[in-house]
């Protein structure tokens, strides 16, 4: 059976939703584990597939054998890894012909978001994306991802201002954590009026959600 790792997996809700949807729409079944640094993530997850493996550990120091993956995914995570490492690590867990997916925000498509245009200061603080330029050029020091492409993901979606407003509380991005909690309070007001102010309709708010995703095959 195939198998997959997810790194920076957090509860694991994306690798969960790929093994449903490869075995419900291609009939492929995978045997797959997630990873994470911290502790909690991996052990607060909503497990439906029981035959998950969850582990702790680092994606610059990652615990398996050599070439033991056919796939290591990221999601929404690369811009907390240390790139280098990080991808030496994915060269070395993949066996040749696996292939690594890594999908992510660059600094302009944040700027881009509902967030990054309305709540003040959002893109500014978060210094931690990699540019696409970024990522070409470590890429471009790995010859195992030699045919290594990057993908713009266009995407849109429906909000209803209450719901974004759930979402800044619930400190959905972990850029929120740069805010002290006076000035999250403050930028939130700012956030509510400004979008508030752009869309008539607070219970139809188009919002872009780009990303960038990033497809190597191991070579
Ligand atoms: C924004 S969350 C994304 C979680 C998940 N992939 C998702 O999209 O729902 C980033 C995750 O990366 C993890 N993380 C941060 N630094 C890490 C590292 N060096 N190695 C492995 N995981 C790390 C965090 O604990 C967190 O769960």
């Amino acid at each position: 059976m195939p198998l997959v790792l997810d790194i920076g997996s957090g509860t694991g809700r994306y690798i969960e939703a790929v093994i449903e949807t490869t075995a419900a729409d291609r009939g492929l079944a995978w045997q797959a584990v997630a990873c994470d640094a911290s502790r909690f993530m991996v052990s607060s997850g909503h497990v439906t597939d029981p035959s998950l493996n969850r582990v702790v550990a680092l994606a610059e120091a990652l615990p398996f054998q050599d070439e033991s993956f056919d796939a290591v995914l990221s999601f929404n995570a690369v811009h907390h890894f240390q790139l280098e490492a990080f991808l030496g690590a994915a060269a070395r867990a993949l066996r040749h012909g696996g292939l690594l997916l890594v999908y992510t925000r660059t600094p302009e498509q944040n700027t881009r978001t509902v967030w990054g245009r309305f709540f003040p200061d959002f893109a500014e603080r978060e210094t931690r994306l990699y540019t696409e330029q970024r990522l070409r050029a470590t890429l471009a020091c790995y010859p195992q991802f030699r045919f290594a492409r990057l993908e713009e993901r266009p995407w849109r979606m429906r909000k209803t201002l209450g719901r974004l407003i759930q979402q800044a509380r619930g400190r959905c991005y972990s850029t929120f954590s740069f805010y002290t909690p006076t000035e999250f309070e403050l930028a939130l007001q700012t956030f509510r009026r400004r979008v508030a102010a752009a869309y008539p309709d607070p219970s139809n708010i188009s919002v872009r959600n780009d990303h960038l995703l990033l497809v190597a095959p191991r070579y």
